[in-house]
């Protein structure tokens, strides 16, 4: 694989996955297709060199635009998508756009293109809830908000395309990521943003026990990575943190880490259909060698050190529509706060 077009490579995962590619792979050309949405961001990237990444200005959702950047290509890895929950609950039109069209319009210029390899990367919030245990790739997914719906129905076009067009499609579902760069609006870095300024941390009243299993960023690039070498296509592949954690005790390490009290935890009122729990077993992709090799206490403090460092790259990003979003959002908030 020389010329890899990675869909969404401006947001969080996906440009870790292109700095990722361009250090690990030498001989590696990046076309990196992005839209450049409220969380695209070209920060993200602005270390690539220019000789070795190219950046096209695109939407998913543009077949047109799409089929000509694809073209050339060996291998496509989607992480264009809107991506937040909360959002999806205010209005999911953008989510079904990219999350679903834009993912049958790559389907449809892989077919047409003979693409080699299309990865799909998706989420395990595909398979919904779960009290105990952790979910296989065999069990039948039930998302339970927009957002997870969007992946899903875009999960599921990828798999028709590999079954009635033998389009080599390969999917991965991560559990939720943390680490640099984060978009501001996902509950680690606003809770540490928060924190950094002494501002509330919104936690989802009655969703302070609820469970995510966090998987840092660049283990979840390498598993995304090795799947797109070494897995099957038609297959899925989980890629799971290992780290489950109360929303409760993600905030409190964020206090310590910062320095600040849990004066600053303001509940909210709950998400509305909140997820209780995620886990997911990864054994699978670990069959094929991966293994995530950070560890919690370590990713934390790395990660939280990161954006007290660098308030350059979060400060510009909340203003504007950010802050519109986030009176929206946390309009309870505001009203405990004003
Ligand atoms: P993000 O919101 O930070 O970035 C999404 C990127 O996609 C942005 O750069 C945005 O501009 C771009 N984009 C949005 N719509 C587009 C379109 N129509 N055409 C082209 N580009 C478009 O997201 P993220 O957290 O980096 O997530 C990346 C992928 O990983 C998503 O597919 C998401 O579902 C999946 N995922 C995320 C997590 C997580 O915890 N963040 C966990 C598992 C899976
Ligand atoms: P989030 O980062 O939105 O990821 P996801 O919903 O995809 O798992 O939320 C992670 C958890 O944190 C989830 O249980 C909801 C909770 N949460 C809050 O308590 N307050 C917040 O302001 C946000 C954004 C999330």
């Amino acid at each position: 694989m020389k010329r890899i077009l990675v869909t969404g490579g401006a947001g969080f995962i996906g440009s870790a996955f292109v700095r990722y590619l361009l250090r690990t792979y030498p001989d590696v050309h990046v076309v990196n297709y992005d839209k450049m949405t409220y969380a695209g961001n070209l920060d993200n990237v602005k270390e690539c060199p220019p000789d070795r990444h190219t950046f096209v200005r695109g939407d998913i959702a543009d077949a047109t635009a799409l089929g000509a950047a694809m073209e050339g290509c060996d291998a496509v890895v989607n992480f264009a998508a809107e991506t937040h929950v909360d959002r999806s609950i205010m209005g999911a039109t953008e989510f079904l756009r990219t999350n679903v069209d834009g993912v049958y319009n790559i389907m449809e210029a892989a077919k047409r293109l003979g693409t080699a390899r299309v990865l799909l990367v998706s989420t395990d919030e595909v398979y919904g809830s779960i009290d105990t245990g952790s979910f296989k790739e065999t069990d039948p997914i039930n998302p339970r908000n927009p957002y997870s719906a969007a992946k899903a129905g875009g999960e599921l076009l990828g798999r028709s395309y590999f079954t009635t067009f033998g389009v080599p499609v390969i999917i991965t579902r991560g559990s939720n990521t943390y680490g640099p760069y984060q978009y501001p609006e996902k509950v680690l870095p606003l809770f540490a943003t928060n924190a950094i300024d002494g501002q509330p941390l919104p936690l989802y009243e009655g969703g302070e026990h609820n469970v995510r299993d966090w998987l840092y960023v660049d283990d979840h690039c390498r598993g995304i990575d090795l799947a797109l070498r070494e897995g099957r296509p038609g297959e899925v592949y989980n890629v799971a943190g290992g780290n489950e954690r109360e929303n409760i005790e993600l905030t409190r390490r964020i206090l310590e880490l910062t320095g600040r009290d849990e004066s600053l935890i303001r509940f909210v009122p709950d998400r509305p259909g909140h997820d209780r729990r995620y886990s997911i077993d990864a054994s699978k992709l670990r069959a094929l060698g991966w293994c995530p090799r950070m560890d919690w206490d370590e990713g934390m403090a790395l990660t939280i050190r990161w954006y007290q460092e660098n308030e350059w790259w979060w400060r510009k990003i909340k203003t504007g529509e950010y802050l519109e979003y986030y009176k929206r959002q946390y309009a309870a908030l505001s009203a405990i706060t004003e």
